[in-house]
């Protein structure tokens, strides 16, 4: 599990006197060799039962933060009981376990703390960071996550309270793909905060310092990503988040081509917001490359987007030009036009008088809009009026997060378009009544889709530079996984209910494609690759918590399904 306090695996006995892994599942067996018989009502329950309370008890509560409290307290106390519980109603849980209600808790980290889950590093600990991997009781970790805090979500900087995220983060790869826990690694870097609610915060768990912004800080990332390689082997996935925007590019340009590592804000946003895409134009009957797109927003998420999309033109046939020249940037100071001869690439002639973002839809003429702001409802009915005159089935994306940032509501783009347009939001919008009776389910381009069958792919094939196709080819086979059934519902992704599946789908599909690519450094290659894939994610059967062999005098433990 992730917390050090506990028996790390594997270990010849699951489990220590008082801390009760798997509670009253435990076998009379069991119980008298743990020394616990009798320290446990008598029944013997199945993790049916154990799940049915833990249900009963989620559903009784109303506020997300005691549902996010008490569903992080099972996660201590029997992982196996908690990732089940999660994986069955992870449409429910997910907006608990990681945003919104994940960014609540994280402001709250030092007040609602129970006991330490992760890694902390601080800038104290400058020439020790091996020294404290070691202390880290798993010896095989595949994936870190880490944050130094700075940008959390949309609340700011919460310093080493940030460490919710990583944890829940990370709840999603195990959650989502299969990923085992113990091969997980939140981790924090402290290097102090600019946030003097906290400076001032009695319970803050940080370093009472302005942030270190010196050579100090940069050497501090180098020698943790070092120690990293050292420790856990050079395909240690290691995932950025949470970052200050300046520092995120500048590591991921710094690290991207000596680590295997990414960054989900900007290559996961871009892969899921191209899925959506793809699945739109199975509906619109176009090529991708018959394709207008109109970006609100000219940010690193645009940008991340359109470069993905023109690596997706560029496949079809499309020159690298051309393709450009199909997407257009609208942002605060208005149509990103040339004012002289070498400008980048979203950057056009100006296609004439453009004083709004309504005029930019009437003289472009996109055939999509995406939204990625973060300013609010920039979609206004007008615009949302034009999409629908210009369009047979208009793309309306209004991704920016939270649902109070979005560009537009799904009933707003459903209703003007006379359910005819294609949306989809970063935050989850619920299904829409047309006035004649149909009902539409808006689709939730969440990054969930993507990052954990993505990482799957990369540990099992030990890829070690993840590039972007790769991402390009996780986007393809997310539109493929949308049933035609779902598309007529107006869904763009999958539901989320079937995203475990989804994502063993998808990384099958990305290990054929590193495989083929020369990209993945595993050898021999798996022949069978699903089978491989689908043998490899974790479950959430107790008898697979037990050792293969346990050399206990007399005693019979069941055998353990071999997962890994
Ligand atoms: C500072 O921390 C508080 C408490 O965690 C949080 O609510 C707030 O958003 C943070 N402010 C900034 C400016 O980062």
């Amino acid at each position: 599990g992730y917390s050090p306090s506990l028996t790390p695996f594997p270990s010849p006995l699951p489990c220590c006197k008082n801390c009760f892994h798997l509670g009253m599942a435990f076998t009379l067996q069991e119980r008298q060799i743990l020394g616990i018989h009798g320290l446990l009502p008598p029944k013997v329950e199945t993790q049916d039962t154990q799940a049915m309370r833990f249900q009963n008890n989620l559903k009784k509560m109303t506020d997300p933060l005691e549902k996010y409290i008490y569903l992080m307290g099972i996660q201590e106390r029997n992982e196996r009981l908690f990732y089940r519980v999660l994986m069955e109603d992870i449409e429910e849980l997910m907006p608990i376990v990681y945003t919104p209600t994940v960014g609540l808790a994280c402001t709250q980290y030092g007040h609602i703390f129970r006991r330490p889950k992760g890694l902390f590093i601080s800038i104290r600990d400058r020439g020790h960071v091996r020294s404290i991997l070691d202390n880290w009781p798993e010896s095989n970790v595949a994936v870190i996550v880490v944050t130094d805090g700075e940008r959390i979500l949309g609340l700011g900087d919460l310093g080493v309270y940030g460490m919710g995220i990583p944890v829940g983060k990370l709840c999603l790869y195990t959650a989502c793909a299969g990923i085992r826990p113990e091969r997980c690694l939140p981790v924090v870097i402290d290097v102090g905060t600019d946030n003097e609610t906290l400076l001032h915060d009695p319970l803050y768990m940080g370093l009472y310092q302005k942030r270190d912004r010196s050579q100090a800080y940069d050497d501090l990332i180098d020698e943790f990503m070092e120690a990293v390689v050292e420790k856990y082997g050079q395909d240690t996935l290691i995932q950025f988040e949470d970052f200050g925007n300046h520092n995120a590019f500048r590591f991921l340009r710094k690290y991207r081509e000596k680590y295997c590592t990414f960054n989900d804000d900007i290559q996961g946003t871009a892969s899921v917001a191209l899925a959506g895409l793809l699945a739109a134009q199975r509906a619109v009957g176009k090529p991708i490359t018959e394709h207008r797109v109109l970006f609100l927003g000219a940010g690193e998420a645009a940008l991340g987007i359109a470069n993905l999309i023109v690596m997706a033109m560029t496949e079809s046939g499309v020159s690298q030009d051309e393709a450009q020249n199909k997407i257009w940037m609208y942002d605060k100071y208005g149509l990103l036009v040339k004012v002289n001869a070498n400008q980048e690439a979203f950057v056009h002639d100006s296609p004439g008088d453009v004083q709004s973002f309504l005029d930019a839809v009437n003289t472009i003429k996109p055939t999509a809009i995406i939204g990625v702001a973060g300013a609010g409802r920039l979609f206004t009915h007008d615009v949302i009026k034009a999409m629908g005159t210009l369009n047979e089935r208009p793309i309306i994306f209004a991704l920016s997060n939270p649902t109070n940032k979005a560009e537009c509501t799904a009933e707003d783009a459903y209703k003007l378009t006379d359910g005819r347009c294609l949306f989809a939001s970063g935050s989850p919008f619920g299904p829409v009544t047309l006035s004649d009776g149909r009902v539409l389910t808006p689709g939730q381009g969440n990054n969930a889709y993507i990052f954990p069958g993505v990482a799957l792919a990369v540990i099992v094939s030990g890829v070690r530079h993840i590039s972007d196709t790769v991402f390009l080819e996780a986007a393809k086979t997310l539109a493929e996984q949308l049933t035609d059934k779902e598309l007529a519902e107006g869904r763009l992704y999958p539901p989320l209910s079937n995203i475990r599946e989804v994502s063993v789908q998808m990384a099958v599909k990305v290990m054929e494609y590193v495989y083929a690519k020369g990209m993945a450094f595993r050898y021999p290659e798996p022949l069978d690759k699903n089978g491989f894939v689908r043998a490899t994610v974790w479950n959430t059967q107790y008898d697979s918590f037990l050792p293969d062999t346990y050399d206990w005098p007399g005693v019979n433990f069941s055998p353990k399904t071999k997962s890994e």
